[in-house]
């Protein structure tokens, strides 16, 4: 079969006002949404194969480990949908797992990566139906009118990302995937827990500089597309764990008094002066069911590994 694409453009149009309302803000803050371009991509995915960012690791464990219990949950037939992508390195683990599911539709801002994933879960799984949908997932968008009998809907939402919502963006969020679902539609969604912070500030700081490279590519990006003036030399990567708001921020730090311009805009940052690029909540088991429960959902299974280091859960729409 061919990856039936489903293009809404999503950035281009919006990334100036994007990038200007963001640095004209006290304190200044950017969308993480904006580090996936092609490089922002092929950088996390550089992330994701280092020994110190575990979530991967662990998140595929858990999902070799329970890939019965999952498919007995989902039941046969369903169609996955996967929001935020990416390269989708563990969803052939949950299509190998499911009874004969019946179409694999991805989302992801990043065309390229997009691309790049449904082309290999289609020629990985053959006779599977796979759509593309290039979207922003917050903003509205709706799934393809597939042919034939209407399926079960199965929500795949690995890798922790809902943790980059802020808990309120994360309850808004949360409640539209139920609606996408429809009641008795499932979720599986992997969520980060609270630990170490040394263990938290080591998986988002490595020592190769590889997640500084993922977090200066955003002012990259601002570079190449919106032809700005940022020195990537005047700016280093800080990240660490906010145990008080249970969260990994990562920063973008001045390293002197400076002037950026961009579009016709023109920046001053004073030595020290942050933007801040990205927020990675961690719950525990209890609250993230919590947030399910709160939203419409029915928490029918958690799995955790042995360490404690990540949570798999399994909603159900009700
Ligand atoms: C943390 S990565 C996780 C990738 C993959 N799901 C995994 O578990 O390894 C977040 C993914 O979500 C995508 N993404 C981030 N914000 C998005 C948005 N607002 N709309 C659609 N996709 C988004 C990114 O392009 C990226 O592929």
């Amino acid at each position: 079969m061919t990856v039936r694409l489903i293009d809404l453009a999503p950035t281009p149009a919006r990334l100036l006002d994007v990038v200007l309302a963001g640095l004209g803000r006290t304190p200044r803050a950017l969308p993480c949404a904006l580090f996936y371009d092609a490089e922002g991509s092929r950088l996390f995915d550089a992330i994701c194969a280092l020994p110190e960012y575990y979530i991967p690791r662990v998140e595929a464990g858990l999902l070799r480990a329970h890939g019965p219990a999952i498919a007995a949950l989902a039941g046969p037939g369903v169609e996955v949908v996967e929001l935020g992508c990416g390269s989708a390195r563990k969803t052939d683990l949950l299509l190998e797992a499911l009874d004969r599911p019946a179409a694999y539709v991805a989302l992801d801002v990043s065309k390229d990566a997009l691309l790049e994933a449904t082309g290999r879960i289609d020629r990985a799984f053959p006779d599977l139906e796979v759509w593309a949908i290039c979207a922003d997932y917050t903003q509205p968008f709706s799934l393809p009118a597939r042919e034939g009998p209407p399926a079960k809907r199965l929500a795949f939402f690995p890798g922790s990302t809902i943790g980059n919502f802020d808990p309120d963006q994360a309850r808004r969020f949360l409640g539209l995937v139920a609606r996408l679902v429809g009641p008795g539609g499932d979720l599986l969604i992997g969520a980060d827990v609270p630990k170490d912070p040394a263990v938290l500030d080591l998986a988002y700081d490595d020592p190769r500089g590889v997640t500084a490279a993922f977090n200066k590519n955003i002012l990259a990006r601002i570079n190449r597309e919106l032809g700005g003036g940022f020195d990537l030399t005047a700016f280093r990567h800080l990240a660490f764990f906010a145990p008080e708001r249970s969260r990994v921020e990562m920063h973008l730090v001045s390293e002197r008094d400076q002037e950026v311009a961009v579009a016709d805009q023109v920046f001053s940052f004073r030595a020290g002066e942050r933007i801040h690029t990205e927020c990675s909540y961690k719950y525990s088991v209890d609250v993230f069911r919590g947030l399910a429960q709160a939203v419409g959902f029915t928490p029918l299974e958690t799995w955790t590994d042995p360490e404690g280091m990540f949570s798999l859960h399994y909603l159900r729409a009700r």
